[in-house]
């Protein structure tokens, strides 16, 4: 068992829409340990960053019906906005999904930087802080002198060129690593990182990744790195949490996932992995249910090859099928994984075995793909 710094309990997340209430995220749980790094997975629209979002308090128009988020064991959600922007600057930050949007344009890189330093752990500042701020030459040098500092320890060559330069200056690789300068600025607990490398090629995108597993394995920082790439979790997490539709079908560690996947969604996406002798994946048809008008069952049903009557029937409650791995699909049985399904609704529904299961020798066929063939 390890120590966990974040617990996200039964989260519920709506959005008010034009169509109804669009019920985007149904029920999630996961943990992340102090000093580990757990993934996020799931194709676009899955809701991962509607999910770190609700996490960091920057979803004002949605409402959360039920969950808790608790860090370091409190829940956020009983926080006041003032406590939870102070709580952003310093013990979380995040590096968001687009290098692009995520600068300020009008500010040089050093002005953002500064702001950063000068907020830090501040829920507002008064006028006469602001000017004493303004007016002290001291912390201003220091600041400025740190900020180069950080923008040095993400390795940019010509870090003082950099600080006073504006975003449109740099080069996407270059804003990434500003971006993560800037997040790594206040030391924090915990960083969120919300596709830190999509928006770059892919040498560059593998720069930054080493660069950023470096720097939060030297600072001790536990990272939640949200990522639609199964094969990008395996190398920069230890525990990984599959998200389909709102919902964590499948989590489990890394080793462990990738020995002895089980949810079908997750065999599906190991299959859209390229593999390396024929650079094509198959990948999983189909698209993600309306979130206005979702399935009550399986959201995976209408995807899934192995779907049968009760799935679409019976909502599949998270098993625990193994230490730390739990699934939720009627093809396997297990206890309950939480608490609040052990009562009553976690109905058993028997659709018999994964046509993958190998009963000679207990274990599930890691490399079987979505509808039970062997991939070559
Ligand atoms: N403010 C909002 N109002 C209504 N729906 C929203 C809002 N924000 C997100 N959604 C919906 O929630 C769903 C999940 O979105 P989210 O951005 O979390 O996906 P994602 O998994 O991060 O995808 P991607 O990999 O493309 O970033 C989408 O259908 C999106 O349209
Ligand atoms: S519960 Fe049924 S439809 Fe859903 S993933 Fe499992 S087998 Fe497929
Ligand atoms: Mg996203």
């Amino acid at each position: 068992m390890g120590d966990p710094l974040l617990e996200v309990r039964n989260l519920h997340v709506h959005f008010d829409t034009h169509d109804g209430v669009a019920e985007v995220i149904n029920g999630i749980d996961f943990t992340l340990n102090r000093g580990e790094t757990a993934a996020l997975v799931g194709e676009t629209g899955c809701g991962k960053s509607v999910t770190v979002k609700a996490i960091l308090g920057l979803l004002p128009s949605a409402r959360i019906p039920a969950g808790e988020i608790v860090y370091k064991g409190e829940n956020v959600l009983d926080l006041s906005d003032a406590q939870r922007h102070a709580r952003r600057g310093t013990d979380m930050s995040m590096i968001m999904q687009d290098p692009m949007t995520s600068l300020n344009p009008v500010l040089t890189v050093g002005e953002q930087m500064l702001d950063v330093l000068k907020w830090q752990g501040r829920s507002r500042l008064s006028f006469t802080s602001w000017m004493r701020d303004k007016l002290d030459r001291g912390t201003n040098d220091a600041h400025r002198e740190r900020a180069i500092e950080m923008l040095g320890d993400v390795e940019i060559s010509a870090p003082e060129r950099v600080f006073e330069s504006y975003p449109v200056e740099l080069s996407g690789g270059m804003r990434q690593r500003v971006l993560i300068a800037i997040a790594l600025l206040s030391e924090p607990d915990l960083l969120v990182a919300d596709e830190p490398g999509t928006a770059l090629d892919v040498t560059t995108e593998a720069k930054v990744l080493d660069l950023l597993d470096d720097l939060v394995e030297e600072r001790d920082t536990s990272v939640l790195y949200i990522t639609h790439d199964l094969g990008i979790a395996r190398e920069v997490s230890d525990y990984i949490n599959v998200m389909y539709a709102g919902e964590v079908v499948e989590q489990a560690p890394t080793g462990e996932l990738f020995a002895n996947p089980q949810h079908p969604y997750t065999r599906g996406l190991l299959s859209s992995i390229p593999s390396l002798s024929t650079g094509i994946g198959s990948g999983i048809e189909g698209h993600l249910p309306d979130y206005t008008d979702p399935p009550t069952a399986c959201r995976f049903a209408d995807r899934c090859p192995h779907a049968e009557p009760e799935c679409r029937e019976f909502y599949p409650y998270p098993r625990t099928t193994g230490t730390d791995h739990t699934v939720a699909c009627h093809l396997f049985d297990g206890p309950p994984a939480h608490a609040r399904h052990a009562e009553g609704d976690a109905v058993d529904v028997d659709i018999g075995e994964p046509p993958w299961y190998d009963r000679a020798d207990g274990r599930h066929q890691s490399n079987a793909v979505l509808g039970g063939e062997s991939q070559s």
